[in-house]
């Protein structure tokens, strides 16, 4: 496929990669800041624009990888025709391209992506299209990029969105949290690591709920207490502790 890329951040840069790698032709990269347009371009060996100049019209497929707030904006900017163009955020409608393309839908990476990642990643899409032949056509991409292709409506997008919040940005900010801890307490987060790592394994086998460890899902009050008393000189990580403690007594 001969692939356009609006936006050049995180997801544009490792979508592109992804693209380039499985041999499908990038031809331009089009950003509203041609220097960002241009670094991406130079990487993916192709042209580069920013938003007043030429859109190339040759390719088969436009990916808007660009904040959700300015997804509703790219109307005004973008005219493709009958253009294969997709979005690629979990919590803003397919429709929001209606105006730009007569074939249009959704290609959401369900995952948290960066453009530091130099590794690849397993990346399963959300896809989603207007028509029959938008979602036929995208699943056959897709399928180039990754071996898990799912079709999921808006509705259900969205609300698989939330569900990767919580696995994914909520985790993160309580490991955050926690390393904040351990410098302060002068204590290893690096010692963490194997039991991140393990109880992110465990529940490729268990439902998380039946694997619960830990003072609050054992009732062990006394612990509780002696963590909570040595929390108080951190006030936000002991209210998170309060909350998820009473999060997970109540099952
Ligand atoms: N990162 C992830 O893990 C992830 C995963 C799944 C889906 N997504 C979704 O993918 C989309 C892109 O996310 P991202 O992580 O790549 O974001 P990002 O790294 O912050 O990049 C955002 C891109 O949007 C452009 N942009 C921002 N405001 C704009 C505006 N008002 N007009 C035109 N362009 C604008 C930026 O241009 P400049 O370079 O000029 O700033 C940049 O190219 C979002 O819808 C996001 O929800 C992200």
């Amino acid at each position: 496929m001969k692939i356009v890329i609006i936006g050049s951040g995180n997801v544009a840069t490792v979508l592109g990669r992804l693209c380039k790698k499985r041999q499908h032709e990038m031809v331009q990269v089009v950003s509203r800041n041609a220097a960002h347009a241009k670094i991406l371009a130079n990487e993916l060996n192709c042209a580069y624009a920013d938003y007043d100049e030429k859109l190339n019209e040759s390719a088969d497929i436009y990916i808007i990888a660009v904040a959700d707030t300015a997804l509703q904006e790219m109307n005004s900017r973008l005219h493709l025709g009958n253009k294969l163009t997709v979005h690629t955020a979990g919590s803003v409608s397919k429709e929001v391209l209606k105006d730009i393309s007569h074939n249009y839908g959704v290609l959401y990476p369900l995952q948290s992506l960066r453009k530091e990642m130099q590794y690849e990643t397993d990346i399963p899409f959300l896809i989603d299209g207007n028509t029959a032949d938008a979602i036929t056509l995208l699943e056959d991409f897709a399928s180039t990029l990754s071996a898990t292709i799912t079709k999921a409506t808006d509705d259900e997008r969205l609300k698989l969105h939330v569900a990767a919040v919580m696995v994914s940005n909520f985790t993160n900010h309580l490991y955050a949290l926690a390393e904040d801890f351990c410098k302060k307490e002068g204590v290893d987060f690096g010692l963490l690591i194997p039991l991140i790592k393990e109880t992110a394994e465990r529940i490729q086998q268990f439902s998380p709920a039946d694997v619960q460890t830990g003072p609050a899902v054992r009732n062990d009050i006394f612990t509780i207490d002696k963590h909570l008393r040595i929390l108080t000189e951190h006030p936000q990580l002991k209210y998170m502790y309060i909350k998820l403690t009473d999060s997970i007594m109540k099952g």
